[in-house]
Formats: C-alpha cells, sequence, structure tokens
C-alpha cells in the first residue's frame, strides 16, 4: 500500500517507561549470558520493565496524556485512537478503549492494530488514512507494549532482547482540500508504504493464542534469519518511500528506526548511504519495545532538541509476521 499527497500533520509526542530498570547484568544472573555478549550482538545495556499495576493500558494513557499535552490540546479535542500493540490487557475489548475511557474522551472510534513491531507505523497510515477522509479531526496514534509479559525468561535467545514501554504521536487532519496538494515544505505525512509476508510467519511468533492453545504464550524467534530480512526489507522500503516521495537520502535530517538491535540500525544506516549521526538511537536504553520504539524514540529526539519544526524525518520498523514500512514526515 502506498500513500502519497500531504497528509495528516504531526502536533504532538509523548511517551512512558516503567520506573524499573533491568540490566543485562541483573539478567546474567538469571540465564547463561553476559553483558559482553548483550552489548556486542545487540548494542542493548538495560530496558525498562513493567511493575505491579503497570499494563500496556496504563502505559499507552501516560504517554497519550503527554503527547497531549505537548500539542496543547485535551482529551475532549480526539475522535480518533488508534493502539499499535501484541501485547493487550485482555484478549478483547481493544486496549484502545481502555486508554480512551481513561482519558475521558469516550465516544469517538477507538480499536487497536496488531502488526507486532511494524505496529506504529501501520496505525499511523491508518489514521493518516481516516484523517484524510474527514472520518476522523484528530487521532491520538500510540504504540504500546508489556513484551515481558510475554518472554520466556528462561529463553536466553529470546529474553534479552525486548522491553516495556509506550510512545504516542497526536496527529491533526489537513485543514483544507488545498493543503493536502501542498509544497514540499508544508508539515505533514509525505508517503508512506507497508508491506507483509506471511510466508514468514515461523521465524518470528508467539506460540500460544486464544484460537490455538487458549494460553497466551511466549516469544520464539530465530534471530539470525530476521536479521538478514530485516536488513533487506528495510533498505528496500526505504529505497521505495524515498522515490515515492521523490526525495534523495540527503534530504533527509533524521531516520527515526524501529529499535531492535544497533547491528540492523548500522546495516540498514549504511546499505542506504545514511550518516550514523542522522539516526535516532534508544536501542541502549530501552531494548526492543516492538511497537512502541518508534514513537519512543521520535519523542526522545523531539525533546531534547534533535528533532525540530520543518524537518524530514523516516520512520521505519519491522517485525513478526513478517511486517514492514516506512512513513516520511515534515514535521
Ligand atoms: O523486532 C523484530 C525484529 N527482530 C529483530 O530484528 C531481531 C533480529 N536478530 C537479532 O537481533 C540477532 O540475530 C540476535 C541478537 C537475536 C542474535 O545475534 P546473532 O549474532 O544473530 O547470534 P546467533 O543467533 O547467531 O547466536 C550466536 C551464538 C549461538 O551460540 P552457538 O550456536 O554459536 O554456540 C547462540 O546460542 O550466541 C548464542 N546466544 C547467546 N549467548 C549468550 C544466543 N543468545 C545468547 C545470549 N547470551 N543471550
Amino acid at each position: 500500500m502506498t500513500l502519497l499527497t500531504r497528509g495528516a500533520r504531526l502536533v504532538g509526542t509523548g511517551s512512558a517507561l516503567p520506573a524499573r530498570v533491568v540490566t543485562n547484568a541483573e539478567l546474567a544472573q538469571r540465564v547463561d549470558t553476559s553483558d559482553e555478549w548483550i552489548i556486542a550482538r545487540t548494542g542493548i545495556r538495560q530496558r525498562h520493565v513493567a511493575g505491579e499495576g503497570e499494563t500496556t493500558a496504563t502505559l499507552a494513557t501516560d504517554a497519550a496524556r503527554a503527547a497531549l499535552a505537548d500539542a496543547w490540546l485535551t482529551p475532549a479535542d480526539i475522535d480518533l485512537i488508534i493502539l499499535a500493540t501484541a501485547t493487550p490487557d485482555n484478549t478483547f475489548p481493544a486496549t484502545a478503549t481502555k486508554v480512551q475511557n481513561a482519558l475521558g474522551c469516550n465516544g469517538g472510534v477507538a480499536f487497536d492494530v496488531a502488526a507486532v513491531c511494524s505496529g506504529f507505523l501501520y496505525a499511523l497510515a491508518t489514521a493518516d488514512s481516516l484523517l484524510r477522509t474527514g472520518a476522523a479531526r484528530r487521532a491520538l496514534v500510540i504504540g504500546a507494549e508489556t513484551f515481558s509479559r510475554i518472554l520466556d525468561w528462561e529463553d536466553r535467545t529470546t529474553c534479552v532482547l525486548f522491553g516495556d514501554g509506550a510512545g504516542a504521536v497526536v496527529l491533526e487532519a489537513p485543514d483544507t482540500i488545498g493543503d493536502i496538494a501542498a509544497d514540499a515544505s508544508a508539515p505533514g505525512i509525505i508517503a508512506t508504504k507497508l508491506h507483509a509476508d506471511g510466508a514468514q510467519h515461523d521465524l518470528l511468533y508467539v506460540d500460544g493464542g486464544p484460537s490455538t492453545t487458549q494460553t497466551v504464550g511466549h516469544v520464539r524467534m530465530k534471530g539470525r534469519e530476521v536479521f538478514r530480512h530485516a536488513v533487506v526489507n528495510l533498505a528496500d522500503v526505504l529505497a521505495e518511500v524515498l522515490e515515492d516521495a521523490d526525495v534523495s537520502v540527503e534530504d533527509i535530517d533524521w531516520v527515526v528506526p524501529h529499535q531492535a538491535n544497533a547491528r540492523i540500525l548500522d546495516a540498514t544506516a549504511r546499505k542506504l548511504g545514511i550518516a550514523p549521526e542522522k539516526v535516532v538511537v534508544t536501542v541502549d536504553r530501552h531494548a526492543n519495545t516492538s511497537a512502541a520504539s518508534v514513537p519512543l524514540a521520535l519523542d526522545e529526539a523531539r525533546r531534547d532538541g534533535r528533532i525540530v519544526t520543518g524537518d524530514l524525518i523516516m520512520l521505519e520498523a519491522m517485525g513478526g509476521g513478517f511486517t514492514w514500512g516506512a512513513s516520511l514526515i515534515r514535521v
């Protein structure tokens, strides 16, 4: 799917992380691993892990509140909530409806999107589409996860890789039809490309679910294979978006990638010819927070002053399914 012409504007970002930090050294006491191995193979030094009372919905709500404050808006201004997650509070209803109720903006549209680590890109594209049609005026798009609750803590090949957290953005519909055909410097989502390949199911999946095992299950991954696909798929989709938008790689101010592995970030940047200084990195402190990782990184880079108004930013992600995608935005 390709979306072209100027779309929704990004008017606020926010994020939330659980208070508890788990270091590599702490994990090395539970499984046969080491700080050195984890840092060398992934770049991860620590991750945040949800504590008692913290769930995907509570983290998502905190991130949403921060994004609304950043946009100088209130929950009453929101008529669409899309929450990307692979770790919902319950099988149903959608965690987005819990967030809606916690914020107190009941009555609008609220639903979840399941595309695992690419979930935020899928949710962003869905919200953008609805905003472009006029079906909604302002949207909260949230990526929120508590992967710590679906990890096999005895499996060193997965339990060291993931963390919990949430990130959110507020999107605003283009004002007029005239704005949709805006010039290159106008703010908004410029081009988005999404893909999925269900044939790769067995490389990254959860071995449980309501309709199969009636259990929640645990994350299973063939890491080396996923790594190989990730570098190829991400470089390809980034090139597709650049071509669709008629933008060259030098025009990009910041790349905000899914944070699975520092080596994937390096390899993708190298393949595409993007300077490493232009890549926002949080994997060292957050590990892989699945759908939350892109909006978490985006919020960090906006708040610390790296991403400023007028910048051209590229978001990208790849995850279970496989699913992958990228979105070019003028902020
Ligand atoms: O978010 C969705 C997308 N996910 C990803 O993109 C993840 C992609 N994959 C990766 O990031 C990497 O493949 C991993 C970090 C998961 C693994 O790194 P790798 O360099 O591909 O290592 P490997 O799987 O080839 O394993 C190398 C060795 C193995 O031992 P042998 O067979 O060589 O004796 C593993 O058993 O490292 C061993 N190993 C570990 N050793 C210490 C695997 N996990 C650990 C561990 N600590 N935690």
